[in-house]
């Protein structure tokens, strides 16, 4: 304890983040938020990514880093290499059930792999290389079926290569150069096929892979106990690391309160009691304030539909059978009310055939809620990925020229005219016919000075954003016509902007198209399970998205001359001759 009161001068600070260390571990936040957040508590040192994090978010999904399934809003991928994080890591991670990448190399992490991670099953990339990793190598790697991908190279790791890792068939990477590895190299199942680059570096290896013989007598297997000696030193270190992490929980729980104060969330019920009233634009909605309320009273956990960085949306079924979509942000500061109002004034006379169509909003003490049209098929993103095989080729390129219009509309038709700056595929839902709407126009303008959504759009987008945009943090037209041109690719490829099979080469969809266009095949870009390809408008298409997300802003097409390029030279009529062959020659 004394420890502590060194760090620390202030000791009211002391007791009210003790109160907050309790109150964020009753936060509801999902399990996957839950192991993540332990992860964070064990990190003693970051460059400040991990600033971001906050426990009292739903889910972690829009925490920077971490990139989640659009539908079941669980951890696929945690990537934070290069972040300066330094710190044990927690067995927590292997709560991550879902996780396929695991990235973080080249930080200052130490102790040991923890063996939990053999419950993230459905993990296929490990990437710990170029940090302070010791101990053994946990051998319940080994039952990892999924895994392609280990890079444990530039580590502090002893003992034996497990025999266990020979069982990951599917493994086609595969790195521990540069530890302080002993004895032979196993020989069984994939092992085998690994040369000396996978190994070089180790203190005492041997094995046909690095063509170094086994002498009988010799290194051999080390004495899987730990000496007492070591065994002191772990004591030793884990006792200053318990307390360093006191320490740290201490400086967060006082950030936290400094931020927050102590808020727990409201439900939606306490909204909308503490004397709620209803804003409705153009008379658009047949019913009394009194019934929407009373509706909106009924919503609970089983109405949400999804959530994302501005909040959370529910599904509303009206007594005549409509259907609604309510999205609730949450207030932050006072003082908003009367800027917010005038822009979803402005939001709210928007009308377009390509727009999700605002009608109307309930204005609490404590959140803002709402009220769109509900849009029955979804949004793109899941369609997309999940379910591609409903998208043939010209639903896919109805798709592109409707949010281009939709683009197009606020960009050129609008008084004030709108950027929207967040074009992603989440945000491009799709109606009962497939036509696109594009949603959330106008929100990440009004929540600007709200903290938390500028940060999920840098994290939860960030294979949408211009580079200009990355640097000045400055939106303008054009960088919305880049995040269309991304989105232009995502639906041409079927492969999201933040694809693991591109950012491991350590390029985005842009990168990767570039690298096709070099080798002269960027037709391959086209998503192999798409049917119905009419291969003369792909290279037009291409077109358009590449003239789209040039890096330089002023190469980039307006809106206005992107839906001109789509409607000349792609939604031409055409005859039903050509097939997917054609793509064959
Ligand atoms: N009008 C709507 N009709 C039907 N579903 C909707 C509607 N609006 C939103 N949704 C669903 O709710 C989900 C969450 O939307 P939300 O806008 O909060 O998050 P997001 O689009 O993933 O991210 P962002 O906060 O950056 O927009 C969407 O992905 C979509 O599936
Ligand atoms: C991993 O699974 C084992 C059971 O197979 C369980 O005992 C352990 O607690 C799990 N670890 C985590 C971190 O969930
Ligand atoms: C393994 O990692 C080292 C760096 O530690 C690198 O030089 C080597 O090329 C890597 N080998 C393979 C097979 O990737
Ligand atoms: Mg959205």
């Amino acid at each position: 304890m004394g420890i502590l009161w060194v760090k620390h001068d202030d000791p009211l600070c002391f007791c009210i983040f003790l109160i907050c260390i309790l109150n964020s571990r009753a936060v509801a936040i999902t399990s996957d938020g839950e192991a993540l957040w332990n992860f964070r508590n064990s990190i003693t040192s970051s460059d400040g990514v991990l600033l971001q994090w906050r426990p009292e978010d739903p889910d972690p999904c829009g925490w920077n880093g971490v990139i989640c399934d659009s539908k079941t809003r669980r951890v696929l991928y945690l990537i934070l290499s290069n972040h300066k994080l330094s710190g044990p890591l927690s067995p927590e991670l292997g709560k991550l059930e879902h996780l396929k990448i695991l990235s973080l190399h080249h930080n200052n992490l130490y102790g040991a792999i923890p063996s939990d991670l053999k419950n993230c099953s459905e993990l296929q990339t490990i990437y710990m290389q170029g940090n302070y990793l010791g101990e053994t190598i946990p051998s319940e790697l080994g039952s990892l079926s999924n895994l392609e991908k280990l890079d444990l190279s530039s580590n502090l790791l002893k003992g034996n290569i497990p025999d266990s890792l020979g069982q990951l068939v599917k493994l086609s990477l595969f790195n521990v150069s540069n530890n302080f590895l002993v004895g032979p190299i196993p020989t069984s199942g994939i092992l085998n096929s690994f040369a000396r680059n996978s190994f070089f570096g180790n203190l005492k290896l041997c094995g046909t892979q690095i063509s170094v013989t086994c002498s009988n007598g010799n290194p051999p297997s080390v004495n899987p106990q730990t000496p007492t000696s070591r065994r002191l030193l772990v004591s030793a270190s884990a006792t200053i690391g318990a307390l360093l992490l006191v320490a740290l929980m201490c400086f967060w729980g006082c950030f936290l309160y400094k931020r927050l104060g102590k808020h727990d969330k409201p439900s939606l019920v306490n909204d909308i009691g503490g004397g709620a009233s209803i804003v409705v634009f153009h008379g658009d909605l047949p019913y009394s304030s009194k019934e929407i309320i009373r509706k909106l009273e009924t919503l609970n956990e089983e109405h949400i539909i999804g959530s994302g960085g501005f909040g959370t949306v529910y599904k509303l079924s009206m007594d005549d059978g409509s259907v609604f979509a309510l999205k609730r942000i949450m207030k932050l500061n006072e003082g908003f009310d009367r800027f917010f109002d005038r822009e979803l004034e402005i939001l709210g006379s928007i009308k377009h055939r390509y727009l999700v169509n605002l009608r109307g909003y309930c204005n609490s003490p404590t959140s803002k809620l709402l009220l769109y049209d509900y849009l029955p098929g979804g949004n793109l993103d899941e369609v997309l990925h999940d379910r591609s095989e409903q998208l043939d080729w010209d639903a896919r390129l109805n798709i592109i020229v409707g949010a281009a219009k939709g683009l197009a509309y606020l960009h050129h038709d609008c008084s004030p005219r709108i950027i929207h700056r967040d074009i992603k595929s989440s945000n491009i839902l799709l109606d009962g016919n497939w036509e696109a709407r594009v949603s959330d126009f106008g929100l990440a303008k009004l929540l600007d000075d709200n903290e938390s959504h500028i940060t999920t759009i840098v994290a939860g987008t960030f294979g949408y954003l211009a580079p200009e945009y990355m640097q000045s943090g400055r939106a303008t037209e054009k960088t919305d016509v880049y995040s269309f041109g991304v989105l232009i690719l995502e639906v041409l490829s079927g492969k999201r902007p933040t694809d693991a099979s591109f950012i491991e080469k350590g390029v985005n969809i842009v990168g990767w198209l570039n690298l096709l266009i070099s080798e002269n095949c960027q037709r391959d870009i086209v998503d192999p399970h798409c049917g119905g390809v009419r291969s003369e408008t792909i290279d037009a298409l291409l077109s358009v998205a590449i003239s789209c997300v040039s890096s330089s802003a002023e190469e980039r097409p307006t809106m206005h001359r992107v839906v001109q390029l789509l409607e000349s030279e792609i939604m031409t009529p055409c005859t039903s001759d050509f097939h997917d062959s054609d793509l064959e020659d």
